[in-house]
């Protein structure tokens, strides 16, 4: 196979898919290399769109994250339209108790995204069934979900398809050839492909082909449970985030439950340890779990930078740019990924945010030292 194509994407996880939707819908003619659609960071995650909840502190990451999530209805909506098929976008709201009390409940509120404490009698009205431990919580009400696992992920491929994008699964790129400051082709294992711009999207694989962008891998271990048929309604409505932990309800009655997160590099697998930190948190902070029938268990690698940060717009090449290392905001951050990594290699505009996440600030961090 020796293929020119226009923009060729390296990675077919969320950020490659919704890139690919994108920059088609703009008129390019985009190729997706995917080594295997199963191993993206996409599957390991249960759809928070949790700028406010996962306490993103006031600064340019927050405002990406509340973009992001602003963007979603529109985004979704799109994929939906194009596809026909649920997305499972769902403005829920995000309920975080907590064990001990907070020192202050004054605490940063973005424009219209209330944070709203709730004491221990306000959150029991709020969420009856929460754990004995609790003291009360946050309530964000515009924190909303995604079905990234059933649904998102298959109607990004569904799009992409559809659209017209050619999307290569099985294709690894085993290197990069360079010339000076271009890439000039992939080498892959099925042979060599070239474009005129190159996007990597390889999530916590990236530093095996680009050793000086820092993007190393954080395994999460999740579960899922289901509402026993016996209950009349959906005990939660709501995603409850708790402490190391986050319970995830679907519409349907089935419930996702994350994550761990686990320095041990691409050591696959669940362990005791992992299932069993995950189940007790779970039925501490809301303990009619503990009877619900067990689904499926799972596990993925978070692509992490050193500032947990991610790796926005351009690389050490010219024609290649970088949208990697979104860590525990890939699902969260996937519209605005889409959209600001598409003006910068179409029209080549720069948005004021993507300054904050070049990934030669690593350069100046190790000059530094
Ligand atoms: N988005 C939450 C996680 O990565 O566990």
């Amino acid at each position: 196979m020796n293929v020119s194509n226009d923009i060729i994407i390296i990675g077919g996880g969320l950020m490659g898919l919704s890139l690919a939707v994108e920059l088609q819908l703009q008129g390019a003619k985009v190729t997706v290399l995917s080594r295997n659609f199963h191993e993206a960071a996409g599957h390991v995650a249960a759809g928070m769109l949790a700028p406010q909840a996962e306490a993103i502190p006031a600064g340019p990451m927050l405002e990406l994250g509340l973009r992001s999530r602003a963007l979603y209805p529109e985004w979704t909506r799109q994929l939906e339209d194009l596809t026909g098929l649920d997305t499972g976008y769902w403005r829920c709201g995000i309920l975080a108790p907590v064990y001990e009390l907070p020192e202050t409940t004054e605490i940063y509120q973005p424009p219209d995204s209330p944070a709203i404490w709730l004491d221990r009698q306000a959150i029991d009205q709020h969420q009856p069934g929460l754990g004995a431990d609790v003291v009360g919580g946050w309530w964000y009400p515009e924190d909303a979900q995604v079905d990234n696992r059933r649904h998102l992920l298959k109607a990004l491929q569904a799009a992409s398809k559809k659209l017209g994008v050619k999307i290569l699964e099985g294709v690894e790129v085993e290197a990069i050839t360079r010339n000076s400051k271009r890439v000039e082709a992939l080498e892959t294992n099925r042979g060599t492909l070239t474009g005129s711009q190159y996007i990597l999207t390889t999530g916590a694989w990236t530093g095996q082909l680009l050793p000086q962008v820092p993007v190393y891998p954080r395994k999460g271990q999740m579960l899922s449970v289901k509402v026993p048929d016996s209950f009349e309604s959906l005990p939660l409505k709501q995603v409850l985030f708790g402490t190391e932990i986050y319970v995830v309800p679907r519409r349907d009655g089935l419930i996702v439950i994350g994550a761990t997160l686990e320095d041990v590099g691409f050591n696959a697998g669940l362990t005791p340890d992992g299932v069993q930190s995950l189940l007790s948190r779970a039925i501490r902070v809301f303990p009619v779990l503990r009877d619900f029938p067990l689904q499926e268990f799972w596990w993925g690698f978070r692509p992490t930078t050193p500032d947990l940060l991610p790796i926005l717009g351009k690389s050490p090449f010219d024609n290649l740019t970088l949208a990697v290392g979104h860590y525990r905001n890939g699902i969260l951050l996937t519209p605005i990924t889409a959209k600001l990594i598409a003006e910068w290699v179409i029209e080549e505009k720069s948005d004021p945010l993507l300054q904050y996440f070049g990934w030669e600030r690593f350069l100046t961090a190790q000059l530094q030292c």
